[in-house]
């Protein structure tokens, strides 16, 4: 039998395709006549961080995302995984090899994704010249969309759904209104702890909202979470997440991580916290 041969993308230099380089590096390149998107999972991070932050991991979380090859194990699975559940995600190339200089793209250790190009929900909700209105409506399909995801989270018991790296920068508002995810990497695997990494997920949501969006638009979002949001008990849950800790050590750690400036400043998720668990209190139960 013969092997499919596969489709092979050849780049003698990626440099000129450079997108973005974070802790990864990102490439626009050209495919099939319009563009792709070249993950590179060896980032930026040297080798002896990338083992500090392993080892810590390894010892602390039980888990080694850091290692560039994991983290793209990982994100792959969530595309996967989060597409399997109705949530829309990149397209991702599996079918295709790519093929360039092993110091700038190691085989097997990238993607090659759907290149979009779509306003992010951040973008978007900082436009000035958007009406809050139609933000906020928006915005409200948004988190009903966010909580519905939550809720399969919580009902299959799966880590790999919530978003870690997620903010309002990660999720494009694509034409058709719809919402597509990205930016899976490093997830936590603990089944048991579903509950306390969403709340991390809403109040950094939030907390990346108050940041970067209008003043004006703050607390209408806030009070639009609380409305949108279908599960009030698991909204509930988040700032106590952060303002009651459920393990002990915890709670002494970020005892004294609130009571320090970093804490101590309006713009820190203790103080997300406690605007968010004031807005619930306001709505009642
Ligand atoms: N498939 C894509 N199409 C268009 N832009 C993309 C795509 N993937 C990433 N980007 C852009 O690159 C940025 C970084 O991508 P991301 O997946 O968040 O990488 P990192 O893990 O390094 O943060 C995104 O914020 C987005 O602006
Ligand atoms: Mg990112």
């Amino acid at each position: 039998m013969e092997a499919t041969r596969k489709e092979v993308l050849r780049f003698d230099d990626l440099t000129p395709y450079l997108l973005l380089k974070n802790g990864n590096y990102l490439y626009k390149v050209p495919f099939r006549g319009g563009w792709a998107v070249l993950k590179v999972y060896y980032g930026s991070r040297g080798l002896l961080e990338t083992w500090s932050k392993s080892l810590g991991n390894v010892l602390f979380e039980g888990q080694t995302s850091y290692l560039p090859k994991t983290r793209r194990r990982m994100e792959r699975e969530c595309l996967a995984l989060w597409a399997r559940h109705g949530f829309r995600t990149m397209r991702v190339y599996d079918d295709v090899e790519v093929e360039a200089p092993p110091s700038q793209c190691p085989p097997g250790g990238y993607l090659l994704l759907e290149y979009v190009e779509a306003p992010t929900l951040e973008q978007y909700l900082r436009d000035p010249e958007r009406p809050q209105e139609e933000k906020l409506s928006v915005y409200e399909r948004w988190v009903a969309e966010w909580s519905r995801r939550h809720a399969v989270a919580e009902r299959e018991r799966e880590p790999r759904l919530m978003h870690e790296n997620g903010d309002a920068g990660h999720v494009f508002i694509l034409e058709d209104g719809g919402f597509l995810w990205f930016d899976f990497e490093m997830v936590y695997r603990s089944r048991s702890k579903v509950r306390e990494y969403l709340g991390h997920e809403i109040i950094q949501y939030l907390w990346h909202l108050l940041r970067n969006t209008p003043p004006e638009l703050h607390e209408p979002l806030l009070e639009a979470t609380v409305r949108a949001y279908s599960d009030r008990e698991r909204l509930a849950f988040a700032p106590r997440v952060f303002l009651d800790p459920p393990r002990l050590l915890m709670r002494v750690a970020r005892g004294i991580d609130a009571r320090r400036k970093r804490g101590r400043k309006p713009t820190s998720k203790y103080n997300v916290a406690r605007r968010l668990r004031a807005k619930l209190e306001a709505a009642g139960p």
